[in-house]
């Protein structure tokens, strides 16, 4: 039996996070073996916000290292960059038929991003979600796992495949309808940013996110700058959330008996017989953290230092899409009817 087609995209916005880490790749991570997996670097989707390509080019290269240093297999999954399959540019021009401005103008994204630029209203930008679309139907992928903020853009291409399938299918399924996926073998952990305010993201102060590709002295300068208090009025309080989140950290990266001991430290504090010493911990989880991550970072400047490998690796994963993307880009041709001789 053939294995089940999973598909992911990712924005090459450089440098990944331990939220990344933890609350998407990982979790990939465990679906390569039992799915038929393809992932790639959506760089064209980078561009309806106009960066500065140079960036863009260093942050793909990364993003692709970086993918592979955590244990994305290459050999196991098709691994590629967005813009090296051009039969998605083809694919995206026949769904922009069927796309209506207005359901473009609603989506929530679409609104975010005029808001927050709007001097930079391009067409690419309303046009996201069907490009995402050509993304996911070019592979007829049966699944994607999302996050909450990506739902709408996958219904969007429910409705895209089906409009096509009724318009040029006459009742076959060309384009089988998506689904999202929520990947049961793995918990999504939340990782909150060091001074506990929100999620870790990219975009706040860059002291408060842990980089999978941090130096080690960095990390611990990081981890030591981590917000504490005075310690738990009573034993067996609720833990704050930076608190939380300190543990949180410590489980994913450090030994049982480590996290126990500071568990125990913990619930037997109170004020004034405060036993948890939060710089002994920190100091800990930082020492932890830098072996964890050690791997991760030497894999990922290897790869960086070696463009010819990386070259390799990206040219071997076009070969691959391009193959799939192609079977069923003739399919379409073929129902649309643009095929004359
Ligand atoms: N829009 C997605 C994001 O912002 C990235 C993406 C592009 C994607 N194409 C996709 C995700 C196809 C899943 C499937 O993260």
């Amino acid at each position: 039996m053939s294995k089940e087609r999973v598909l992911t995209g990712i924005r090459p916005t450089g440098f990944l996070h331990l939220g990344n880490y933890f609350g998407a790749t990982r979790n990939f991570l465990q679906m390569q073996q039992a799915y038929d997996c393809y992932v790639f670097v959506a760089d064209w989707h980078s561009l309806t916000t106009h960066p500065d390509t140079k960036e863009l080019q260093n942050s793909v290269r990364r993003v692709v290292a970086e993918n592979i240093a955590c244990g994305l297999n290459p050999d196991e999954i098709t691994l590629y960059v967005q813009s090296d399959v051009p039969e998605i540019s083809e694919l995206y021009l026949y769904l922009n038929m069927l796309a209506y401005k207005g359901e473009l103008e609603k989506t929530t994204t679409f609104k975010e991003k005029v808001r927050q630029h709007p001097d930079n209203v391009n067409a690419g930008l309303l046009t996201y979600p069907v490009l995402q679309a050509a993304d996911i139907l070019i592979h007829r992928a049966g699944k994607v796992p999302v996050g909450k903020d990506q739902e709408q853009h996958l219904e969007m291409a429910r409705n895209f495949a089906q409009r096509f399938n009724f318009r040029y299918g006459g009742g076959e399924e060309i384009l089988p309808e998506p689904q999202a996926f929520n990947y049961s073998g793995g918990e999504l952990i939340k990782i909150l940013s060091l001074d506990g305010n929100g999620k870790m993201s990219k975009s706040e102060n860059a002291m408060n996110t842990i980089y999978l590709c941090d130096e080690a002295d960095l990390l611990r300068k990081k981890i030591m700058k981590a917000k504490t208090d005075q310690g738990p009025a009573e034993p067996y309080s609720q833990k704050p959330d930076y608190i939380e989140n300190l543990f949180t950290l410590m489980k994913l990266v450090s030994s049982h008996d480590t996290v126990a001991k500071f568990e125990a430290d913990y619930n037997n504090s109170s004020t004034g017989n405060v036993v948890i010493r939060y710089g002994d911990m920190k100091k800990q989880l930082a020492e932890d953290m830098v072996n964890f991550l050690q791997p991760i970072r030497e894999k990922t400047n290897e790869l960086l230092n070696n463009p010819e490998a990386l070259g390799k690796v990206m040219q071997a994963g076009k070969d691959k899409a391009r193959a799939s993307a192609a079977e069923t880009i003739r399919m379409v041709r073929e129902a649309v009817g643009v095929k004359y001789y």
